[in-house]
């Protein structure tokens, strides 16, 4: 006796399952079981759906940035304009210390926003991008006094490739609306570029590979204060180990290759959300960056 074809309610609570169960992106018709296979044959298969392999020149490259002059930007040193490879790094399950030497060698060539924003497009050494949709790498104005850092794009930003979209961006926009700020007078970045699958928190090695580009987007940007949301971008940027509850309303100094600046741990919105009762706390630092803003530069 054949067993009856799947009807499409089994189907759909098949679906259900995989939806429940973090699985929310299609990669292939069939299923790859991607350690077992050699080296060789992964990179021919990400070979195919990947430009070819000699691409325009990154500047060329990187989106056009239209930004009102706040300030005189950061006079930035003439980048080697070699021929770009069209991928860099090792493969993603390379040893964690061996993805983040690779990210810190690479970032540091980068000598503008747009050439990092490059580089990370072609940086291979994190898995994350291979199960995120796009890049996201910042929205707002690079030129801006105040820089926000998130964790890692949602669902919503992977979508549309730009940092805070979904409900928690919605509520980041009126929280920095409340102190006169907005994306054309703010910067606004995440620690991990690439949506983790399923929004699940960032491995420490992911974050550990990831960190050297959000530190030279720091210092490209070269804002004079930095705002973390939320416990794991403050852990990564602030070098405290402290719970966000503890570290919340706390400035720390924060050093890039240019100068220090002032970085203020605060409240994520994601966490506003579940908690609304503590948004308190949050308007409590947000008036203190204004304070700060107002105060001039350090
Ligand atoms: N949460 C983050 O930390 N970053 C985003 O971009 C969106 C949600």
């Amino acid at each position: 006796m054949t067993p009856d074809a799947p009807d499409s309610r089994d189907l759909l609570s098949f679906l259900d399952f995989h939806v429940a169960a973090g699985v929310d992106a299609v990669l292939d018709e069939t299923p790859h079981d991607r350690f077992a296979e050699p080296e060789a044959p992964r990179r021919a298969v990400r070979a195919e759906s990947e430009p070819p392999a000699r691409p325009a020149p990154i500047a060329a490259e990187a989106p056009a940035r239209a930004a009102p002059p706040r300030r005189e930007p950061s006079p930035q040193p003439e980048a080697p304009r070699a021929e770009a490879p069209s991928t860099y790094g090792r493969s993603a399950a390379a040893a964690p210390g061996e993805a983040a030497g690779d990210a810190r060698d690479l970032a540091a060539t980068a000598a503008t926003l747009e050439e990092l924003e490059g580089l990370l497009a072609r940086f291979e050494s994190c898995a994350l991008r291979f199960t995120a949709k796009n890049l996201v790498f910042a929205d707002g104005n690079p030129q801006a006094r105040v820089m926000f850092v998130g964790e890692a794009p949602g669902a919503d930003e992977d979508r549309v490739g730009k940092p805070f979209m979904g409900r928690s961006g919605q509520l980041l926009d009126r929280m920095m609306a409340a102190i006169g700020l907005d994306r054309t007078n703010a910067y606004v970045g995440n620690v991990v570029p690439w949506r983790p699958p399923g929004n699940r928190n960032p491995t420490p090695q992911e974050l550990a590979t990831c960190k050297p580009f959000i530190e030279r987007q720091i210092a490209l940007a070269d804002p004079d204060i930095l705002v973390c949301l939320g416990g794991v971008a403050t852990q990564a940027l602030a070098g405290t180990k402290d719970g966000i509850l503890k570290s919340r309303g706390r400035w720390f100094p924060y050093r890039t290759d240019k100068r220090e600046i002032r970085l203020l741990a605060t409240l994520h919105p994601a966490y506003l959300l579940r908690q609304p009762l503590q948004k308190r706390l949050a308007w409590r630092d947000f008036r203190a960056l204004r304070a700060a803003l107002d105060a001039g530069r350090p």
